[in-house]
């Protein structure tokens, strides 16, 4: 489908650049989905600059930007309360490798607004967190296989790259899915650790659990899934994951490094209110710098601040990042900050919904107002598991971002993914993203 789509139009040193870095850098990219997240295909557009809501590209284009550095740069590009304070921290020394003050004050901050934050562990992605909350409930339950669900995303590290994308051929009966490999490179041992469980079925949850209860260490997931177009957990199904998980003695890990700190201060945790063991936490954590975080129960962390369970990493918490969580939390932490940014993705996905009833196009506008997507199911019913999203309209999804692109808005070309909204859109942005998606959805 992708080739089909024109080159945008104006964007002649993007493509050169492209050309130019298939010379040094592996595939031209520092990032497998950067292909499939950041096209537009045939070339993917090279940024230069960002400020508030807006980046701009080599060509001098500028775009409103809802992938936000995949949803880290929660308040905006280069906001002043966050380049003021790393400015100082530029001055007077980025990283020491020792402790420091602003990870104890960032521990502080995470333990007050997140559930089930009673120690906290840094890190500097995603990835390394999820790897560390699997270390501390393996640790802890000195059990070694976990529970994920198909199509949740939890980084790339071999963990947990398991059935990420499977074809259904590859995924095998809806019941009983098997461990596909995300690549080639991930060994048989690490993939057999894996149960895969299809998402929403509790029925099937069930029957998974008692087949293999005793010998899982954790369960995870993501509570709203980003990476199958912002999927909702149905009623009642978060409770009863927590309520199995309790019975049976597993860790239940909740994978928030989308929804840490937008989908409210405290997470999808508050949101929901089911409190889970551990959580993860990335991108909006450090808005737009590389820091992560797991915080879990104190039992469940015990192994960790005892030392008997190892996590590491030269890093961790520098100065520089633990600065910039903090800035960034403090502003998540107001009312008014998250507030504004459900309310501009509610008022977006209204908008879709309007223009989609309108044409009369099928499509489920689904998530919450801080992430969120518009999914071209034939039915126009909400997704339930990834398998469903194996069945919508791509090609259509590709012509929506591509028409958004030429109005100016900029969002993950990747339609299992989602739409991330800053702290920064404006009422004029906020026009001109509205007018631009009842546009597209005149011309698809
Ligand atoms: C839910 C979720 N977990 C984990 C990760 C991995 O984070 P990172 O890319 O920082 O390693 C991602 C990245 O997109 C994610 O969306």
């Amino acid at each position: 489908m992708n080739d089909r789509l024109q080159a945008l139009h104006g964007t002649d040193s993007s493509r050169s650049w492209f050309e130019r870095a298939h010379h040094s850098l592996a595939g031209g990219i520092s990032s497998s989905s950067r292909l499939t997240s950041t096209g537009p295909h045939p070339y993917p557009l090279y940024m230069s600059s960002g400020s508030g809501s807006r980046i701009r590209d080599v060509d001098g284009n500028d775009y409103i930007d809802y992938l936000i550095s995949y949803g880290s740069a929660v308040l905006g590009h280069a906001p002043p309360v966050l380049t003021d304070a790393l400015t100082q921290v530029l001055r007077t020394g980025t990283m020491f490798g020792t402790c420091n003050v602003p990870e104890v004050e960032l521990a502080e901050k995470i333990c007050r607004m997140v559930p089930c934050a009673e120690l906290v562990r840094f890190a500097n992605s995603g990835s390394e967190a999820v790897q560390g909350a699997v270390r501390a409930a393996r640790g802890h339950t000195e059990r070694s296989r976990i529970l994920k669900f198909e199509g949740h995303y939890h980084g790339w590290s071999d963990t947990l790259a398991i059935s990420n994308r499977p074809t259904e051929q590859e995924a095998g009966p809806l019941a009983t899915p098997r461990s596909v490999p995300h690549s080639p490179g991930i060994p048989a041992g690490v993939v057999e650790d894996v149960v895969v469980c299809p998402w929403n079925d509790l029925a099937t949850l069930r029957t998974v659990l008692d087949a293999h209860g005793g010998e899982l260490a954790a369960v995870i997931c993501e509570p709203i899934v980003a990476n199958n177009a912002c999927t909702m957990p149905e009623r009642g199904y978060l409770e009863a994951l927590r309520e199995e998980c309790t019975a049976r003695g597993i860790v239940l890990i909740f994978d928030e490094v989308c929804t840490g700190f937008r989908t409210g201060p405290g997470g999808a945790q508050t949101l929901f209110d089911v409190v889970p063991d551990i959580a993860v936490f990335s991108k909006a954590l450090g808005g737009g710098l590389p820091i992560a975080a797991f915080a879990g129960r104190r039992e469940v962390m015990e192994g960790l601040a005892s030392g008997r369970v190892k996590h590491g990493g030269t890093y961790n918490a520098s100065p520089l990042c633990a600065t910039a969580a903090l800035v960034t939390l403090r502003q998540l932490d107001d009312p008014a900050v998250i507030q504004r940014i459900d309310d501009t993705g509610r008022q977006v996905m209204e908008a879709a919904q309007k223009a989609a009833h309108d044409r009369g196009i099928p499509c489920s506008v689904q998530g919450v107002g801080a992430m969120f997507q518009t999914v071209f199911t034939s039915d126009g019913l909400p997704t339930r598991n990834y398998r469903d999203l194996l069945r919508v309209d791509q090609a259509r999804s590709h012509a929506f971002r591509h028409e958004l692109l030429k109005r100016g808005v900029h969002a993950n070309a990747f339609p299992m993914a989602c739409w991330f909204v800053s702290a920064a859109v404006t009422d004029d942005d906020l026009a001109t993203t509205c007018t631009a998606v009842t546009e597209a959805f005149e011309v698809l």
